[in-house]
């Protein structure tokens, strides 16, 4: 058997404790690698002041994990720069957040060439090389600048946005050009698909072949659509877990006479915590009768704080808080709890499953794992109810949720209260058709479509054509 080499900026390795770091990403790849020899490489999360290039190998359940330091200056131009000012605003349609800074763009081809410098020794001829997410998309053209002909695969975690978009990044020829050195790039919705196939078509001359697959540049890649998931059955074991069950109770205890409402995001923009807030604002407003029954969890770890989006919106989240707790506080009841600490997963399980409903809301998103693991979480015999976002790509799969629109406060404080008054009946209706697509769509489902693929199996690729 080949063996599969993940490539990604976050590498998470598998601690078995439940520890690991917060972001979707992360989250499948751990679960995807686990029964996989092979090796997953990427950033070790520190700097040094000049790059090394030095490997930390360290073996964990099987999979070799190899990283490298970032240099201080790559970190500020590839990681807070180019990756979380330019593509990371841009591609979740925040153009007024995007930065064209020229360096930003430099750091970013500078650290692409020194990661695929240090892979390069670790690659065997029969390896597939699978490279993860907008901080590697120039990965695969460097390593062919090193002479590596293996098998090389993309996928791309957040979304694609729409042509318009993508043509005010300067330099947006070279990064789709590069593109084309991958043989399979995957997408998570048919509709980023779209997305990408239209600027290629329509803004560089490219065309699809009679089989299906792009060319353009003079060469020729497979894109599909690959929707990504979670590991259904591992999060059904460890929603029974004696912590998952303890934080389960506490919950429960403390929301005896409460309906508790749960929102799990890292703090980021693009999840529509702000215009969450404001839809639950517009509940207490309109029901006065549930301002004492009904409260919302918000558990939200800070991310990427080195960068001022995220300080200002961070800020702005702690008015809002403040002033809705200041409004509708009792002496001994607060509407909002709100937490910018991250938790294991197994504790989110518990909390996930004592929430009457889930506020996923986000102004785009990628996937959006949260969504899923929520249903995975919940007790098929008394299950609450996902709330979720039209644009997060969870969305097209998701259709028993109550999908709603996050710019609206109207429908999100409608949907709160429908969800809160449905019966046992509709809920677990919704909930076993949503479980059902959770489970089938998970994420072995989504690695082995991938790297079906990638190895040119040819009934995956007639499915994703
Ligand atoms: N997560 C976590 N602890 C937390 C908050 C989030 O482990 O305190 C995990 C969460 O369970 C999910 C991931 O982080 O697996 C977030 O993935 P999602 O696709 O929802 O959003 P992303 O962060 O990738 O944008
Ligand atoms: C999203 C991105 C991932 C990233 C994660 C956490 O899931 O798609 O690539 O790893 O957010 O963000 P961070 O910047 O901490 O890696």
């Amino acid at each position: 058997m080949s063996r599969l080499i993940v490539v990604s900026n976050r590498v998470n390795p598998p601690s078995g404790k439940g520890e690991e770091s917060v972001g979707g990403l992360a989250m499948a790849l751990a679960a995807a690698l686990r029964e996989y020899s092979g090796i997953w490489f990427g950033w070790s999360g520190k700097t040094t002041p000049e790059f090394t290039g030095q490997l930390n190998m360290q073996r964990v359940e099987g999979v070799t994990v190899a990283t490298v330091d970032l240099e201080e200056g790559d970190y500020q131009e590839y990681y807070n720069g180019y990756a979380n000012k330019t593509l990371w605003p841009l591609f979740h349609y925040r153009v007024d957040l995007t930065a064209y800074d020229r360096s930003f763009g430099e750091g970013y081809d500078r650290v692409n060439k020194r990661f695929a410098e240090t892979l390069r020794p670790l690659i065997e001829p029969d390896d597939i090389i699978w490279v993860h997410d907008y901080h590697l998309i120039p990965m695969a053209r460097e390593l062919r600048r090193l002479g590596v002909t293996n098998r090389i695969g993309f996928f791309l975690h957040i979304p694609w946005p729409a042509h318009q978009l993508v043509v005010t990044l300067p330099r947006h020829r070279p990064l789709v050009e590069a593109m084309f050195h991958y043989d399979v790039i995957g997408f998570q919705t048919e509709e980023n698909l779209q997305a990408f196939e239209g600027y290629v078509l329509n803004e560089v001359g490219g065309e699809k072949t009679e089989d299906g697959r792009l060319r353009a540049f003079g060469q020729i890649t497979e894109a599909g659509a690959f929707p990504i998931g979670i590991d259904a059955e591992d999060f059904a074991r460890i929603t029974k877990s004696p912590r998952a069950m303890r934080v389960y109770d506490r919950m429960a205890a403390h929301s005896v006479f409460r309906k508790m409402v749960v929102g799990v995001d890292r703090l980021d923009y693009s999840k529509g915590l702000e215009e969450r807030l404001l839809g639950f604002e517009r509940f207490l407003h309109d029901h006065e009768e549930a301002r004492r029954e009904v409260m919302l969890l918000q558990i939200a770890p800070l991310s990427r704080d080195e960068v001022e989006a995220y300080q200002d919106i961070r800020h702005r989240l702690d008015g809002l808080i403040g002033r809705i707790n200041g409004a509708y506080a009792e002496m001994d009841f607060t509407p909002i709890r709100y937490l910018n600490r991250s938790y294991r997963r197994d504790e989110l399980a518990g909390v996930y499953r004592a929430a009457k409903a889930a506020l996923v809301t986000p102004l785009r998103d990628g996937m959006n794992l949260v969504a899923k693991e929520y249903v995975a979480s919940q007790n098929p015999e008394d299950p609450g109810v996902l709330i979720l976002s039209r644009f997060a790509g969870a969305a097209r799969q998701m259709k028993e949720a109550l999908i709603i629109n996050p710019n609206s406060p109207e429908e999100i404080s409608d949907a709160l209260s429908r969800a809160l008054a449905m019966d046992e009946a509709e809920r677990k209706r919704r909930w076993e058709d949503l479980m059902d697509n959770v489970t089938r769509q998970d994420v072995t489902a989504w690695r082995d479509d991938f790297v079906a693929a990638l190895k040119g199996d040819p009934t995956v690729q007639a499915a994703n054509t």
